[in-house]
């Protein structure tokens, strides 16, 4: 039986932070401690948190750093990317996502996605492959692996290294496999509305030994021993309160997902028979993590007015993303790009609304949602 759908009094946001009594004491004991940071970048606590969540996604080396940004820049960087190199990244993420490419002198190279998941079009990468693309990007969007085989049979035959942006994946599975573990390296974000948060943070997680050795490095300004600056780097150090909260946030990953499970099956039992909007899929090899529950709302119905009005019930269903990066004033400055040429993308930009999943969500507040969504599209 479903509870009553009531008004809620505050606004329900799309996600939000789950922080209690167990971080507020750990980042008091810090404090107290004067131990903020430490130089190497591999504090008691980052270390603690970094082999919880080494443990957790079943990867031989993560590496904190204090955002998700610095996480791509990092692994960019660590894998060598430079000017004149050309990396393979979908349209629709995070402006972050390019931009490293960017920063690092190379070229953003862009592919289409599929509305499946929203993530990069297998069948669409070969044909942006040149001599000088070095790594595909994929990025799991709102939590949704990317399929991954047919990039890693493209990066074997071509010699390229795959980077997965998991900034939204925390938990998700490809085949079994945590995303984040299939390529070369993985980034996260432990930005407030991610699945887990630090604040501000990042994590990188790799099987190379070698390049996690790198990544270390680039972290500290590429120091090896002090005053040793063996690499270029920069201060991508995570300080220890940050990490001292990723360690509780790890204890609660697991009650996390679940919940963000439970509320994603009631959505889609409570809206598999509204008419003019599509729900999302997990594929058949996908364990998704529900960062994100995106519809697309179906012309002529406006998606735009469905958001208004579950604004108007409090309700913060969310856009991701508006504007696709091609179409970002700063890449049609860059490379001339126009309308069209990203035709999948441009679809979604226009359909896409995320309806909140996240775990603090109640009962009443889920049953809202769902009595709203099918008022607004009555
Ligand atoms: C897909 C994606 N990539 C990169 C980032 C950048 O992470 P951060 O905000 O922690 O720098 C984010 C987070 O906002 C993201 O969602």
């Amino acid at each position: 039986m479903s509870p009553p759908a009531k008004p809620p009094s505050k606004f329900i946001p799309s996600n939000r932070p789950v922080l209690g009594p167990e971080e507020i004491a750990i980042v008091t004991k810090i404090l107290e401690s004067g131990m903020l940071t430490h130089k190497s970048g591999a504090g008691t606590y980052v270390r603690q948190f970094e082999e919880s969540f080494s443990e957790f996604v079943g990867a031989k080396h993560a590496i904190a750093v204090n955002s998700g940004t610095a996480a791509l820049h990092a692994a960019l960087l660590a894998l060598d990317i430079k000017p004149g190199d050309e990396v393979i990244a979908p349209p629709f993420s995070f402006i972050a996502t390019t931009n490293m490419v960017l920063l690092c002198g190379a070229k953003p190279v862009f592919v289409d996605i599929n509305l499946e998941n929203y993530n990069l079009d297998p069948d669409k990468v070969e044909a942006a492959i040149t001599p000088k693309t070095k790594a595909i990007l994929p990025v799991h969007l709102y939590g949704h692996p990317t399929d991954m085989d047919p990039l890693l049979e493209l990066s074997h035959e071509h010699n390229l290294r795959i980077i997965e942006d998991a900034c939204q994946a925390h938990g998700a599975l490809y085949r079994g496999r945590q995303v984040g573990t299939i390529g070369d390296v993985g980034c996260f974000s432990l930005y407030p509305s991610k699945v887990i948060t630090t604040g501000e943070g990042g994590l990188l997680t790799t099987n190379n030994d070698e390049v996690a050795e790198r990544l270390r490095r680039i972290r500290t300004h590429g120091e090896i021993r002090p005053y040793e600056y063996v690499m270029m780097g920069h201060n991508y150090r995570m300080p220890e309160i940050e990490a001292a909260i990723g360690v509780e946030q790890m204890k609660r990953l697991p009650k996390f997902l679940e919940a963000r499970r439970r509320n994603a099956h009631y959505l889609t039992k409570h809206l598999s028979d509204v008419e003019g909007i599509v729900l999302p899929q997990e594929a058949e090899w996908a364990t998704h993590n529900w960062y994100l529950y995106t519809i697309r709302v179906l012309p002529p119905r406006s998606r735009d007015a469905v958001q208004k009005a579950l604004h108007q019930a409090k309700i913060g269903a969310a856009v991701y993303y508006e504007v696709p990066l091609h179409l970002t004033p700063i890449y049609r400055e860059l490379f001339g790009y126009t309308e069209g040429l990203m035709p999948v993308t441009e679809q979604a930009v226009r359909e896409v609304l995320s309806l909140p999943t996240h775990p603090a969500l109640t009962e009443v507040e889920i049953a809202w949602i769902v009595e709203q969504v099918r008022q607004a599209l009555a």
